[in-house]
Formats: structure tokens, C-alpha cells, sequence
């Protein structure tokens, strides 16, 4: 039977296995999950392993937080013997994170088939951990599973080759369209006590944005002008938390609620009813183009550019004077009543399409 040794170690990493684990497959395939560690809270990672119905993870390396060296040294030193017990036919990293380059890194050099999932995805800014991520994962693996046409673009430009890209799609749509009945009957925003289309959701935890003072408060001052319009549920990432900590920044969001961060099910459902998402986080920027909610995009620039062209996205910079006209201008927008078309692929069967090219 075919061995799939799966490494996952952050947050959006989980919710792109899971489709994979449930996908019908051409033949009796065996899963093996190793998870590095990388995020470890109750919220970053228990909540998503429940939500998604993900089996516990067959190797924990727990590896944790730590500068990006020390950090993905661990991983590269503590793979390396669990893929020596496995022996697996693929390994499958997922996205961008450090737990990704590590697996890559491991596994090519040891002359193991490593398939990367979310290949192909660029912003063209090499000052983002994620980029270099994305750039080296994407050499060293032996298939590349793209989202679409542009991701096939941008590395046949870096020189890999066609014979090891296949386009499969967003696996991420799979799993958002797989679970968002079971978020709606949740009821989340009723219980939050906010009013269905009439709140705004917020996320940040990139470096660019969270680490530097003056730029995450002025994201705060942002959050806060809209607060004064709609309720602001803020779903504060620990690294966040901790900024706004050192930084003194806890009084600088008048009227926004700091909440914990949530588990799949619930951020899904909050933001299927949501008036507006303010974010800097990849997976957002697709789940609001499905789902078909405005969203305001805190970066210079994003490696999903299919959601600028549905019109569900914008890119504003991390300003008060930004995020306040962007605002406006959704404000005066009459919202679609139904979706944007979904980019081809975006269909909810890539995990299938994935299984039938490993298997
Ligand atoms: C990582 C990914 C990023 C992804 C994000 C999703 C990299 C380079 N970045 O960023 O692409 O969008 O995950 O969340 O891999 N922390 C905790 N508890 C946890 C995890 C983290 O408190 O469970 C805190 C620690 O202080 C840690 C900090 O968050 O130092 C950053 O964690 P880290 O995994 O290095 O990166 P993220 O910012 O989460």
C-alpha cells in the first residue's frame, strides 16, 4: 500500500491535509501525519486537529517557537529519523511555513519524493519568511501541486521544469466547502452577540505588520474607525498579543474586542456573516473570495492575486488614512448578492485530483 507521510506544523497547514485524508482514493492508500510542533497553543493547533476531525498526529516533534534558524534547525534534525523509520512513497508539505522548507529540505536530500501542495504561489517579496519558504519548497520538490494558471507562470519563470508541475487547484476550497453547513449551524455570531452582516472581523500576525510599533498601531487606530460603524471582533494570534503587550499598545483599539483566537468552524462561521474582513493572512484572503465578503488586505501586495480580480479583495497599506477611505469605499459599494465565479479549480475536489496523481 502507498505510504503518504504528511508535515504539518502551523495553523493553516492542518486545513489543507485534512481534505487529503478524506479524499476517495484510486486505491487503499496509508496516511502517516507528523506534526513538528510548530504551534503548539490549544487554539493554534488542538482546535483545528477537533474541528477538521483530523486523526492525532502518528509523530509530535514538538519543536516550538524560536528564531527562524533555530527553529528550523530543530525540525531538520528531528525529521530526518522519523523518515528514516517511515520510509514513505511521498512526503506532502503543505503551504508556506518554516515546518514546510524543513520537510522539503530533509527529504530531497535524502532522495525521497517530496510533492508540495500550494505550489507555485508568489508575492514577489523576499523581505516575507513565507516567500523564501515558497521558493525554496518549490526547487526542491519533485511535484508541484499548483492552485492555478498563475502559479504555473511563476515557476516555469524560476526554471522548474513542466514535467513537475500539475495544476490541482485550491485545496483550501475543499475543505471550506466541505465544512461551512456545519459552521453555519453553529450560530456564531448570534452567540458573540453581534447581528448577522452588520460586524467586522479582523486578523494580523505577520511580521511586517505586528512587529514593527508604529505600523501595528496604526492598524489599531484603523480597526478602532471602524468600530465606531460596526462591531470589531479582533482575533488576536499569540504573536500579536504579545506585540500589542510590549509595544503598550492595549489601549490603542477603542471599541474593538481582543479576542483569542478561534478554531476552523467558528472563524468560518463568523466570517461567512461578516460585513468585512480586515486581515493580513493568506487563507482569509481566499475563504472571504468563496464566500464572496469584502475584504481589506493589510500588505503591499499577496500571492493570491486571483482574489483582486474577483473583486472580493483590496489591498490597503497598514495606515489609518488607508484602511479608513478603504472602508468608505466598501461602505458605498452595494454588496453582490451572490459570489464571484470561483477561479477554475477552486471546485472542491483538489485533495481528489492530488490522491490520483500520488497514488
Ligand atoms: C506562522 C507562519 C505563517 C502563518 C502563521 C499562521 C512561518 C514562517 N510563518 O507564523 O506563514 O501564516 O504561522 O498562524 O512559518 N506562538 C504561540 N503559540 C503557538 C504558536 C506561536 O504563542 O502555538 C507565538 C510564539 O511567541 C512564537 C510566535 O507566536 O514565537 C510566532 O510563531 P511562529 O510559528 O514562529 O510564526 P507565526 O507568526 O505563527
Amino acid at each position: 500500500m502507498p505510504r503518504l507521510l504528511h508535515v504539518v506544523g502551523a495553523r493553516p497547514n492542518f486545513m489543507k491535509m485534512a481534505p487529503i485524508l478524506r479524499a476517495p482514493s484510486p486505491q487503499p492508500v496509508e496516511h502517516v501525519i507528523v506534526h513538528t510542533g510548530q504551534h503548539y497553543d490549544a487554539a493554534m493547533s488542538d482546535a483545528f486537529f477537533r474541528d477538521l476531525a483530523l486523526p492525532a498526529p502518528d509523530v509530535n516533534l514538538g519543536v516550538g517557537s524560536g528564531s527562524h534558524a533555530a527553529q528550523t534547525g530543530r525540525m531538520l534534525i528531528d525529521l530526518e529519523p522519523v523518515f528514516d523509520r517511515y520510509a514513505p512513497d511521498w512526503i506532502v508539505v503543505y503551504g508556506d511555513v518554516n515546518s514546510t522548507l524543513a520537510a522539503a529540505l530533509v527529504g530531497q536530500k535524502k532522495g525521497m519524493k517530496v510533492a508540495h501542495v500550494e505550489a507555485g504561489v508568489r508575492s514577489f517579496d523576499r523581505t516575507m519568511p513565507e516567500e523564501v519558504n515558497r521558493v525554496l519548497t518549490d526547487q526542491l520538490a519533485e511535484l508541484c501541486l499548483t492552485p492555478g494558471a498563475a502559479a504555473d507562470r511563476n515557476l516555469r519563470r524560476e526554471g522548474i521544469p513542466d514535467e513537475r508541475i500539475r495544476t490541482v487547484g485550491n485545496v483550501m476550497v475543499d475543505t471550506l466547502l466541505a465544512l461551512r453547513p456545519s459552521a453555519a449551524k453553529l450560530g456564531v455570531p448570534a452567540q458573540m452577540g453581534v447581528a448577522s452582516g452588520d460586524y467586522a472581523v479582523a486578523t494580523f500576525h505577520r511580521a511586517g505588520n505586528v512587529d514593527d510599533a508604529v505600523t501595528l498601531a496604526a492598524l489599531l487606530a484603523g480597526l478602532a474607525h471602524v468600530a465606531r460603524v460596526m462591531p470589531v471582533l479582533f482575533l488576536v494570534h499569540p504573536r500579536t498579543r504579545q506585540r500589542i503587550k510590549d509595544f503598550g499598545l492595549e489601549e490603542k483599539a477603542p471599541g474593538v474586542r481582543l479576542l483569542n483566537p478561534v478554531g476552523y468552524l467558528e472563524t468560518v462561521g463568523l466570517v461567512e456573516r461578516a460585513a468585512l474582513v480586515v486581515t493580513d493572512s493568506g487563507g482569509l484572503q481566499v475563504e472571504t473570495t468563496i464566500l464572496g465578503v469584502p475584504c481589506l488586505t493589510a500588505r503591499p501586495n499577496t500571492e493570491w492575486t486571483e482574489t483582486i480580480e474577483s473583486g472580493t479583495n483590496r489591498l490597503v497599506a497598514p495606515t489609518l488614512e488607508a484602511i479608513t477611505a478603504a472602508f468608505a469605499e466598501v461602505r458605498a459599494q452595494k454588496r453582490a448578492q451572490v459570489a464571484p465565479p470561483r477561479p477554475p479549480l477552486w471546485d472542491g475536489r483538489t485533495a481528489e485530483r492530488i490522491l490520483a496523481l500520488l497514488v
